[in-house]
C-alpha cells in the first residue's frame, strides 16, 4: 500500500505516511523531531547508520560515531534528506555510489574521518549538492572525474587531508564552484590543467601546502578567481610574469621564504587590490610594474634593507595616494622598525665599504638589475645554469672536484652522481641564496670542517649514497635553516654527540641503511624540531634509554631491520607525540606488558612484522587501545595474541603467516573477526585436525560454553589458560613489584613507582 501511495502521489504522499507514521519508527539511541524531519544521533558508538530513521528525515546528524564504512546505498531508505552530517564517524571506507538515492541532498560533512580514497563514483546521485566539507581526513589522492556529477556544487573542502599532487582535470564537472578549499595539504605538483573548467571559482586556498614555485600555468586557467591563499608554502622566488589571473583582486603569499619579487611578478594580474607579503625573506622591492589598482601592499616581518636600493620603491609608494604600504625597516640598525615611508629619500644611503666586496656588490644599486639581464652570466665548465629558474647541474659529468662559480642566485644545485671523494671547506660559501644542494651518488668519503658553511638559506641537503663513515660535530655549522637531510645508505658507525645542536629548524633526518650499532645519550642533543628519524636499515642492538629524550615532538620512528631484541620501551618515555612506529624485522622473540604505553596515546601505526615473534603478553598492548589504526604482524611465529576487541579504531591488521593454534585459548579471535569489517586472514596451523581453515571458520567445538553466538561472554578463565607461562610469571612479578614498564631487555632499568 505504501509503494502504491508513494507512485501516485509522489514526495507528499511519503511525508504523508511518515507523519502517520508518527514516532513509532525513530530509532533506538536518536532523537527524532518529527515536525522539523530532524533525525540526531550524537555520540551514541552506532556502527553503522540506523536502519529505521523515519523515511521523511530532511536533516541526519550522526556526527561522533563508529561507522568504519558507508556501504553502497545506505541512504537509499531516505531520500529526501537534505543535510547529512556524518563527521568524526572514523569512516575510512566509502563504498562507490554510498550516496546514491541522495538526489536533493544540500550539505554533506564528512570531516574527520579516515578516508583515504575518492573513487569516481563516490559521489554518484549528489545532483543537487551545495557543500562537500571532506576535511581533515586522509585523502592522498582524487580519480579525475570524482566530482564529475556536482554541478551544483559551491564550496569543496579538502582542507587537511595528504594530497600531493593533483593531476588534469582533476576537479571537472564542478560548474558553479565559488570556494576550494586545498589548506593545508601536502601539495608539491600542480598539473597545469588541473584547475581546468573551474569556470566560476572566486576563491582559491592553497595555503600551508609544499609548492616550491608558484603554479604560474594551472592558476592561469582561473577566469573568475577574485582571491588566491598561497602563504606557507615554501617558495623563494616570484618570477616574472608568474602572476597571471586577470581577474584577481587578493592575493596573499604570506609566510614563505620569498627572497625575490620580481619586478614584472604581477603585470598580468592588473586588477590586484590587496597583496600580502607579510613574513617573508625579502630584503628589496622595486616598484611593481602595472598596478594600478592596487590599495594595499603589506610587507610587515620581511627584513627590508632601508639604504638606496629601497629608494625607487620608497618614490613608487609616494607616487601612489591610494596605496597603504606597510613597509618596515629591519636594517640598518638607525631604521629598525621605522616605517619606510617615514624615511626620506636622501636617508636611503649607501655606503660602499671597499673591505668587504660582497656586499659592495649587493649595494651597488646598479649592479642588481643588470646581473640578470641577458649578458652571458657565469657558470662553470661542464655545467648548465638555467638561469631563469635558478637552477644549476652538473649531474653524471665525472668531475672529480667541486666546481666553483655557480651563478651566487642559485636556488638548487644538482651534482648528482660524480666522484668527489672529499668536500673541502667553503665549497658553497658563496651561494648565500641556495635551498636545496644535491651531492647523492659523488663517492664522498670526508667532509671537511666546514665544508657547508655558508648556506645560509640551505634547506634540503641530500647526501645520501656516499661512503660517508664519520662526521666532526661541527659539520653543520652555518646550515641554520636546514629541514630535510639524508644521510642514508653511507657507511656511518655513529651519530656524532651534539651535531644536531647546529640544526635548529632539522625535521627529517634520514640515516637508513647505515651501519651505525647504536643509539646513545647526547646523540640527538639539541635536535628539538625533528619529527621524522629514519634508522632503518642500521645495525642497532640498544637504543639507550635517554637517547631520544631531546626530541619531545617526534612522529616518526623507523627502527626497522636492525638487531633490537626488545621494544625499547623505556626509550619511548617522552616521545608522546609518536604516531608511527617501525620496529619490523628485528630479532624480538617477546613483547612484554605494557611495551608501548610510553607512546599509547598518540601511536596510530605500528610494525611488528617478520621478526619471528612469538610471544605477545596479553598486556603488551595496554593503553594502545582507541587510537591504533593499523598493526602489523604478519611472517612471525605466532600462534595466539591478546584480545583485540578494545582496538576500536582498528582499519587494517595483518596476522597472515603466523602458526595460530585454533584451540579454545584462540576463540576470542574468532569472535572478534566474526564482528569486524576489517579485513583479516588468519590460517590455522594446530591442532592437526583443523590445519589450513581459517580461523574464523575454525570449528572450537569443545569451547562450547563459550560459544553462544549473542550472548556477552567473560573470558577470564579461558584468558588464564591462553596466558603464556612466562607470561603469567612475568604478570605476577609486575603486580609484586608496582612495575610500571617490565621491558624484556634486561640491560634497561625498570621504572618503579
Ligand atoms: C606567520 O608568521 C608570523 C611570524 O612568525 C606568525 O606570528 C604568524 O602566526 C604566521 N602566520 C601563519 C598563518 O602561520
Ligand atoms: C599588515 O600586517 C600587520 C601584521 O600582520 C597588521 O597588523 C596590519 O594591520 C596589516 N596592515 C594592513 C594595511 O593590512
Ligand atoms: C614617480 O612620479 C614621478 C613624477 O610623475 C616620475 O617621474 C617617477 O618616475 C615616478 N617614480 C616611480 C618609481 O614610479
Ligand atoms: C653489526 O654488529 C655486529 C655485532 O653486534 C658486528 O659483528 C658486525 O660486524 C656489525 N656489522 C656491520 C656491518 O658493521
Ligand atoms: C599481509 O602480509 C602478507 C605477507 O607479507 C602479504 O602478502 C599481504 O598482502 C598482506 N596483506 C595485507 C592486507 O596487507
Ligand atoms: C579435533 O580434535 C579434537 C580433540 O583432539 C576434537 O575435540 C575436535 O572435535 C576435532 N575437531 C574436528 C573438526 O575434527
Amino acid at each position: 500500500m505504501m509503494l502504491q501511495l508513494r507512485s501516485s502521489h509522489g514526495f507528499l504522499g511519503a511525508v504523508l505516511i511518515a507523519f502517520l507514521a508518527g514516532t513509532a519508527a525513530c530509532p533506538p539511541y536518536c532523537i527524532c523531531d518529527n515536525i522539523q524531519r530532524v533525525v540526531t544521533c550524537i555520540k551514541k558508538q552506532l556502527t553503522e547508520i540506523p536502519v529505521t530513521i523515519p523515511e521523511a528525515t530532511k536533516e541526519l546528524n550522526i556526527k561522533g560515531n563508529n561507522i568504519n564504512t558507508i556501504p553502497t546505498g545506505a541512504f537509499l531508505p531516505i531520500p529526501y534528506l537534505t543535510h547529512l552530517n556524518l563527521q568524526k564517524c572514523k569512516i575510512h571506507h566509502l563504498a562507490e555510489g554510498a550516496f546514491r538515492g541522495l538526489g536533493q541532498l544540500i550539505s554533506l560533512n564528512l570531516g574527520f574521518n579516515s578516508i583515504e580514497f575518492i573513487y569516481q563514483e563516490t559521489f554518484d546521485g549528489l545532483m543537487s549538492l551545495q557543500q562537500l566539507i571532506i576535511n581533515n581526513n586522509r585523502i592522498e589522492e582524487i580519480r579525475p572525474g570524482a566530482f564529475g556529477q556536482l554541478g551544483f556544487l559551491n564550496l569543496l573542502n579538502l582542507e587537511g587531508n595528504r594530497l600531493v599532487y593533483l593531476p588534469p582535470l582533476v576537479f571537472q564537472g564542478l560548474q558553479q564552484i565559488k570556494h576550494l578549499r586545498l589548506s593545508n595539504n601536502m601539495l608539491n605538483n600542480i598539473a597545469d590543467e588541473a584547475f581546468a573548467g573551474l569556470w566560476t571559482l572566486k576563491r582559491l586556498s592553497l595555503d600551508d601546502n609544499e609548492l616550491q614555485y608558484l603554479p604560474t600555468e594551472a592558476l592561469s586557467r582561473l577566469k573568475s578567481v577574485a582571491r588566491v591563499d598561497l602563504g606557507q608554502n615554501p617558495m623563494t622566488y616570484l618570477g616574472d610574469e608568474s602572476v597571471r589571473m586577470a581577474s584577481l583582486k587578493h592575493l596573499t603569499l604570506d609566510n614563505m621564504s620569498l627572497q625575490e619579487v620580481s619586478h614584472t611578478a604581477f603585470i598580468h594580474s592588473p586588477g590586484l587590490v590587496v597583496i600580502d607579503l607579510r613574513y617573508n625573506q625579502l630584503q628589496v622591492m622595486q616598484p611593481l610594474e602595472g598596478l594600478e589598482a592596487l590599495r594595499t601592499i603589506n610587507l610587515t616581518g620581511n627584513p627590508i634593507q632601508c639604504n638606496c636600493l629601497m629608494s625607487p620603491f620608497r618614490e613608487w609608494i609616494s607616487n601612489r595616494t591610494k596605496l597603504r604600504a606597510e613597509v618596515f625597516c629591519g636594517a640598518p640598525g638607525v631604521f629598525r622598525d621605522e616605517r619606510l615611508d617615514s624615511l626620506r629619500t636622501m636617508d636611503l644611503k649607501c655606503i660602499s665599504r671597499p673591505s668587504d666586496h660582497e656586499d659592495e656588490e649587493e649595494l651597488n644599486p646598479q649592479s642588481k638589475p643588470e646581473k640578470n639581464n641577458q649578458d652571458k652570466l657565469p657558470c662553470p665548465e661542464h655545467c648548465d645554469c638555467k638561469h631563469d629558474l635558478k637552477h644549476s647541474t652538473c649531474e653524471g659529468k665525472g668531475l672529480r672536484k667541486i666546481p666553483k662559480g655557480f651563478p651566487v642566485d642559485a636556488l638548487l644545485l644538482d651534482m648528482r652522481h660524480n666522484d668527489f671523494y672529499t668536500v673541502p671547506r667553503g665549497s658553497f660559501s658563496d651561494l648565500k641564496s641556495l635551498v636545496s644542494l644535491h651531492m647523492q651518488n659523488c663517492g664522498i668519503h670526508d667532509l671537511h670542517d666546514g665544508a657547508f658553511r655558508g648556506l645560509k638559506k640551505l634547506i634540503y641537503l641530500y647526501l645520501s649514497g656516499n661512503e660517508i663513515s664519520s662526521l666532526q660535530p661541527t659539520i653543520f655549522e652555518g646550515l641554520p635553516d636546514l629541514t630535510y637531510l639524508y644521510l642514508d645508505y653511507n657507511k656511518l658507525t655513529s651519530v656524532p654527540k651534539g651535531a644536531f645542536k647546529l640544526l635548529p629548524n632539522l625535521f627529517a633526518l634520514h640515516l637508513e641503511y647505515n651501519p651505525i650499532p647504536q643509539l646513545t645519550d647526547e646523540n640527538m642533543e639539541g635536535a628539538d624540531f625533528l619529527r621524522w628519524l629514519y634508522l632503518t636499515g642500521n645495525n642497532l642492538t640498544s637504543i639507550s634509554p635517554t637517547a631520544l629524550q631531546p626530541i619531545r615532538g617526534l612522529q616518526k620512528l623507523f627502527l626497522d631491520e636492525n638487531k633490537l631484541t626488545a621494544v625499547p620501551t623505556i626509550a619511548l618515555m617522552g616521545a608522546s607525540n609518536l604516531d608511527e612506529l617501525k620496529l619490523a624485522n628485528n630479532p624480538i622473540k617477546q613483547i612484554g606488558d605494557s611495551a608501548f604505553l610510553p607512546v599509547a596515546g598518540s601511536l596510530q601505526h605500528l610494525w611488528l612484522n617478520d621478526m619471528g615473534l612469538e610471544t605477545i603478553f596479553d598486556g603488551a598492548f595496554d593503553g594502545l587501545h582507541s587510537g591504533l589504526e593499523s598493526l602489523y604482524l604478519e611472517n612471525n611465529k605466532l600462534s595466539n595474541i591478546p584480545d583485540l576487541k578494545k582496538f576500536t579504531s582498528l582499519h587494517t591488521i595483518n596476522l597472515s603467516n603466523n602458526p595460530w593454534n585454533c584451540d579454545c585459548p584462540l576463540l576470542h579471535l574468532r569472535r572478534w573477526i566474526e564482528n569486524t569489517n576489517v579485513k583479516v586472514t588468519a590460517i590455522c596451523s594446530l591442532p592437526e585436525n583443523v590445519t589450513g581453515l581459517n580461523v574464523k571458520d575454525a570449528p572450537f567445538k569443545h569451547c562450547k560454553t563459550r560459544l553462544p553466538r549473542k550472548r556477552k561472554v567473560s573470558l577470564t578463565k579461558g584468558q588464564d589458560k591462553r596466558k603464556p607461562k612466562k607470561a603469567k610469571q612475568q604478570h605476577k612479578k609486575q603486580k609484586k613489584n608496582k612495575l610500571q614498564y617490565t621491558v624484556a631487555d634486561p640491560t634497561m632499568q625498570p621504572v618503579t613507582n
